[in-house]
């Protein structure tokens, strides 16, 4: 069977080159001319571990196109993987899976094409496999079948969470087909989990807020830890050890960000509300997360008195380690609003400075390496956990700034070195 991969970004390339390493022939799809012939010329347009390698090396398998219709003609199963974005009141922005959708079945309809199946892999509200349905039935009037097949796949981990993850959820109201996409995964040897629609389509968004609750919770208890003298990390420790609990994803800090958690916990908030339920839980949840950001200005106040016109240095941009991606970083959050206190702010992240110029205003100062931004800073924050921050002489920083106050926003750095050394230091929520 051949696969498609509609929409070349970092889904449908994870996606694509890990089918292919499972021994698929692939054709990958986007209707952006200049980043498939990059592709087709080996640059890859998105910074992802280990991507590059799975793309070469399964090469032979692998073809690139911008037309639908050489899609329809050459693949069975036609993996959809655009951009959901989200939409001002916080749902999912489904223009582009109704385009493709459209073209899909207007394709499927001009070659006579037989029992296709279409699967999606954004992440899509409920009730998202049945618009594609109508909207394929307008066109094609015979039989096909639409599967939901989300991914879980981490940024910066996207190729290993796509060949060794927990379990692969295929749903659909037609058993066969739901079948036929289980299969492509069969060589991973892991766990099944075969469904409705609806309940597979489900699952993404709860796996989401349910992962998001459990920063959230970990940053009120480590809120409340900074009140009573209580450590966070050692909370997290004594917590985690439950099996019941589990041990990640209790690390506290300045929230979650990135191109998925605020947009799926706001989207499943949305069609829940849009169903007549007030997800309740889920509110509070966006709220701790903006509390958050919020929070380590005021630490910045507390140990500054004012922030105007002091000099703020703002340690990582990235929404998380490991990635240049900026989308809902807590470190652009955190820029903004200590800028509208007054604050002249310079910045420095090891690969996200790119794409942080492009959204920051040009009042940001940004330095090409950590340890020029020190000089005549009043405070520095940490707010991505990059492991090299650890590393940096600390001790040579100290004697740049105007005064040693640091706020770690990741709770990265070791408190009692810092301490040691003579800063001011403050976590969240550490003793
Ligand atoms: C997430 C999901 O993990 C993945 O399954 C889904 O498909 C897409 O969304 P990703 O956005 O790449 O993946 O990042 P992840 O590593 O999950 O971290 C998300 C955010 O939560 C980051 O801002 C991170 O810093 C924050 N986080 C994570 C915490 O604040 N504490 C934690 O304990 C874990």
């Amino acid at each position: 069977m051949k696969v498609s991969i509609i929409g070349a970004g970092y889904v449908g390339l994870v996606t694509g080159a890990s089918l292919a390493d499972l021994g698929h022939d692939v054709i990958i799809m986007d209707i952006d001319i200049a980043r498939i012939e990059k592709l087709e010329r080996g640059i890859i347009p998105i910074h992802e571990s280990g991507l590059d390698r799975l793309l070469d090396k399964n090469s032979n398998r692998i073809s690139f196109t911008t037309k639908m219709e050489e899609v329809v003609r050459e693949a069975d199963i036609h993996f959809i993987c655009v951009w959901t974005p989200p939409q001002k009141d916080g749902s999912a922005d489904l223009s582009s899976i109704r385009a493709v959708s459209r073209e899909l079945g207007k394709n499927f309809a001009k070659l006579k094409i037989k029992t296709p199946i279409i699967v999606t892999k954004s992440t899509v509200p409920v009730g998202t496999g049945k618009i594609i349905r109508q909207i394929v039935r307008k066109e094609y009037k015979n039989d096909f079948s639409v599967v939901s097949n989300p991914e879980f796949l981490r940024e910066g981990q996207a190729v290993a969470d796509m060949m060794r993850p927990d379990r692969i959820v295929v749903g659909s109201n037609d058993a066969e087909s739901a079948k036929i996409v289980a299969s492509l995964y069969q060589d991973l040897r892991v766990p099944v989990i075969i469904t409705d629609i609806a309940t597979a389509e489900m699952i993404k968004y709860a796996a989401n807020a349910f992962l998001a609750t459990k920063i959230s919770f970990i940053n009120e208890v480590a809120n409340v830890c900074d009140l009573v003298g209580a450590d966070i990390e050692g909370v997290a420790q004594g917590i985690g050890m439950d099996k019941r609990i589990g041990k990640s994803f209790l690390k506290a800090g300045m929230g979650y960000g990135g191109s998925c958690f605020p947009k799926d916990v706001r989207a499943l908030q949305q069609f829940s509300n849009n169903s007549g339920y007030d997800f309740k839980l889920l509110k509070s949840v966006i709220e701790v997360n903006e509390q958050q950001r919020q929070m380590i200005v005021e630490k910045l106040i507390n140990n500054l008195s004012t922030l105007k016109n002091k000099n703020i240095f703002i340690l990582g941009l990235a929404f998380k380690a490991h990635t240049d991606d900026i989308r809902e970083s807590g470190a652009i959050d955190l820029i903004n609003r200590i800028q509208k206190q007054g604050a002249n702010v310079s910045a420095f992240d090891p690969l996200a400075l790119l794409n942080a110029k492009k959204s920051l205003n040009d009042k940001v100062k940004f330095v090409a390496q950590a340890k020029e931004g020190a000089t005549g800073m009043h405070a520095i924050v940490i707010a991505t956990e990059w492991p090299e921050f650890k590393d940096l002489d600390w001790l040579e920083i100290k004697k740049q700034m105007t005064e040693p106050i640091i706020i770690d926003g990741r709770n990265l750095l070791d408190s009692a070195q810092m301490r040691g050394h003579g800063f001011i230091y403050e976590g969240v929520g550490r003793r």
